[in-house]
C-alpha cells in the first residue's frame, strides 16, 4: 500500500480469482466495496454489513472474511478468493458449486456465494469433515430461506465430489 496523498487515496494491490488488480481507493474502503465497485465482482454479496451474516464471504489467504468487515488496505498484497473463481478451470461448475446445484442448496441464492466460499475453505481444512465441523463452520453465515438442511446436505457432497478430484 502507498500513500498517494495527503487526504485521500491509497493504493493497493492483490491477486483476486488468479488475476492481479490494483486500485486507488479511499482508505476507509471496505474490502466488499472494492471487490463489487471497483472490480465488478457483484457475486460477493452485501446484505448485513455488520460482519455477522457471512454473504460477503471472500477467502483472504485461504481463510474466509465477511468482506463488509475488512479494509479494503488489510487485503493489500493478499491473495483473495471470491465465488467468481470457484468455476472449473474447464469452464463447467467447480465441485462444490456442482454440489450446490445438485442438493438444492439454495433458494434464492442470496446466501450461495458466501456458503460457497466458506465451504470451500472447509474442504481445505478438513477434506473428510465430520457432521459436527460441518455444522459449525455453516452456522457462521445466515441463510433466511432454506432450513439448512439442503445446505448441509450440498456440504456432504461437496466433500465427496472434492475427494473424488483430488484422486484423479
Ligand atoms: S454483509 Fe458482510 S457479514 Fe453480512
Ligand atoms: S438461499 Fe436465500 S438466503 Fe440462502
Amino acid at each position: 500500500m502507498s500513500e498517494s496523498g495527503p487526504v485521500s487515496r491509497v493504493t493497493v494491490a492483490m491477486e483476486v480469482d488468479g488475476r492481479r488488480r490494483t486500485a486507488q481507493i479511499p482508505p476507509r474502503t471496505v474490502l466488499l466495496d472494492l471487490l463489487r465497485e471497483r472490480f465488478g465482482l457483484t457475486g460477493v454479496k452485501a446484505s448485513c454489513e455488520r460482519g455477522v451474516c457471512g454473504a460477503c464471504t471472500a477467502l483472504v489467504d485461504g481463510v474466509p472474511a465477511a468482506s463488509c468487515s475488512v479494509f479494503a488496505f488489510q487485503a493489500d498484497g493478499a491473495t483473495v478468493e471470491t465465488a467468481h473463481g470457484a468455476g472449473h478451470p474447464d469452464g463447467g461448475l467447480g465441485p462444490v458449486q456442482q454440489a450446490f446445484a445438485e442438493c438444492g442448496g439454495f433458494q434464492c441464492g442470496y446466501c450461495t456465494p458466501g456458503m460457497i466460499m466458506l465451504t470451500t475453505a472447509l474442504l481445505r481444512a478438513h477434506p473428510d469433515p465430520s457432521e459436527e465441523q460441518i455444522r459449525e463452520w455453516v452456522s457462521s453465515n445466515v441463510c433466511r430461506c432454506t432450513g439448512y438442511a439442503m445446505i448441509l446436505d450440498s456440504v456432504r457432497r461437496a466433500a465427496q465430489l472434492c475427494r473424488e478430484e483430488a484422486a484423479r
